[in-house]
């Protein structure tokens, strides 16, 4: 592994401590540091909620996730160690009152020598970000800390704006840590590396050469009781501004001059400076059918669980290409993808086939359980005519790697206790994004509702035409070639 520094000794704070996030992504990957030796020689990790919850029920809840959804059992010296490390300190915490957990980590500090550094994770919704923001500066936890937000940082231009203001009020900008786990992936670090490592991508990688890019987010996933976090949320700001937009910056951005903080940051911000605002024309809005029956959810409610949307950059490398990107839940297949379609050169002698409706001509990074980059092209068929037929070039990490691969979260909270900024979101980048989608969000496109297991709404078909989304296409051919 690359990585080998080990953090310094840390108290590690997760608020939203037994909610989702904790249980799907934070403990599992804490806990494969740990046997990775990557977490410090010594640690705390306490977690919190408002409502009652043990040291017992924490202890079942982190093994029970780790054993269901980590990547190593939670068992022998590791499990022994990292469950001694584990306490629950539940109550709020809030500007008025910071006790018992304050008191907790303070103490937690004085067990690993006084001067361990705090780690907080504000693994909540969006909107429990000021509380606890104020809650750890009133406290003086501030103070030699670092504070990691999940996405997404705000929900509007407005929001950002003053949520950034009492963040800053707290904390340096240097100790706060926006996180969008998509950075974490090995495949999405991946596309700079391809870009910027290799001498025969770059030279094609702008308008003359790409006819438009895809970013492809569908899930098979529903709302998994997510309600309170994902109403009033929706596709648009739990994915399409945060994951895929900064996805996007990856595809999209000139090469910085070094692989750090601010070179990053500076080329990421100079991609959302140049994309044209989005119009509500530009986005299409579903919901799946059933939504409004979900546990917590509000039964005229407007929010989105699928967003398609059509946008331009408009800079020197990309005028003219549209990049489209797509996500939604409770849809026929989960995939993450990145596809760039290169243009069509004349192909007059050859003779084409209706039965070969393939995906020539695309450079294809996928960026999710099965991570890795294909090419598919045009190859001659065997015979005695020239006769074109589908060819491919792939690479995958896991047959390349093995199990090397690290997990988004692993990488991002492994970064975040050492302190290195590269691979999160710069508050500038991030207000940006929601001036691009202000209208948008001001001015919705109504709601489509589309049947679970689909594709999403047709009109996602429609705003993409009369190009198509790549991962139905590949679908398509798969069968065709049966
Ligand atoms: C999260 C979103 O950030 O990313 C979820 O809140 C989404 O709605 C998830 O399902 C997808 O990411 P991954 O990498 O876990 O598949």
């Amino acid at each position: 592994m690359q990585h080998v520094r080990r953090p310094d000794p840390q108290v590690i704070v997760i608020f939203g401590g037994n909610g989702d996030l904790a249980k799907r992504k934070l403990l599992p990957a804490l806990f494969h540091l740990e046997v990775a030796y990557l977490l410090p020689d010594d640690y705390r990790i306490i977690g919190n909620s408002r409502g009652d919850f043990t040291n017992e029920e924490f202890d079942r809840f982190a093994r029970e996730a780790i054993a269901k959804l980590g990547r190593c059992q939670p068992e022998g010296e590791h499990w022994d160690r990292f469950a001694e490390r584990l306490t629950y300190v539940s109550g709020s915490f809030t500007a008025d009152d910071q006790e018992p957990l304050a008191s907790a980590i303070r103490a937690a500090q004085k067990e690993l020598g006084g001067d361990a550094q705090l780690l907080a994770y504000l693994a909540v919704p969006p909107k429990a970000f000021s509380v606890l923001t104020r809650a750890l500066g009133e406290a003086e936890l501030n103070i030699g800390s670092r504070i990691v937000f999940e996405k997404p940082f705000g929900t509007d231009v407005e929001s950002f704006g003053k949520l950034g203001a009492l963040v800053h009020r707290y904390f340096d900008e240097e100790q706060v840590f926006r996180i969008d786990h998509f950075l974490g992936k090995e495949a999405v670090q991946n596309i700079l590396a391809l870009r910027f490592a290799n001498g025969m991508f770059e030279p094609v990688w702008n308008r003359q050469f790409i006819d438009h890019v895809e970013i492809d987010v569908p899930e098979t996933l529903g709302l998994e009781k997510r309600a309170g976090f994902y109403e009033g949320v929706g596709a648009l700001r739990d994915m399409l501004v945060t994951h895929l937009f900064q996805v996007m910056s990856f595809v999209a951005m000139e090469p910085p001059y070094a692989l750090e903080p601010k070179p990053l940051a500076d080329e990421t911000a100079k991609v959302f400076e140049s994309i044209r605002p989005l119009k509500p024309e530009d986005v299409v809005r579903g919901q799946f059918e059933g939504y409004r029956q979900e546990e917590g959810v509000d039964p005229n409610s407007d929010t989105e669980t699928f967003v398609a949307a059509r946008m331009f950059i408009d800079n020197w490398r990309w005028s003219g290409v549209p990049f489209f990107m797509r996500t939604g839940k409770r849809l026929k297949e989960k995939h993450q993808t990145v596809t760039l379609a290169f243009k069509e050169p004349p192909r007059q002698m050859f003779r084409e086939h209706e039965s070969v409706w393939f995906e020539r001509d695309h450079l294809t990074f996928q960026l999710g359980e099965e991570a890795g980059v294909s090419l598919a092209f045009l190859a001659k068929k065997p015979g005695p005519e020239i006769e074109l037929g589908p060819a491919r070039m792939s690479f995958e990490y896991d047959a390349a790697y093995g199990s090397e691969v690290m997990g988004a979260y692993e990488y991002l909270l492994h970064d975040a206790l050492l302190g290195e900024r590269t691979l999160f979101t710069r508050g500038d980048g991030v207000e940006r994004t929601w001036e691009l989608v202000q209208e948008v969000l001001e001015k919705p496109p109504s709601i489509h509702v589309y049947p679970p297991g689909s594709w999403g709404p047709k009109e996602a078909e429609d705003l993409i035409a009369p190009r198509r989304w790549h991962v139905a296409r590949e679908e398509n051919h798969l069968r065709n070639s049966g």
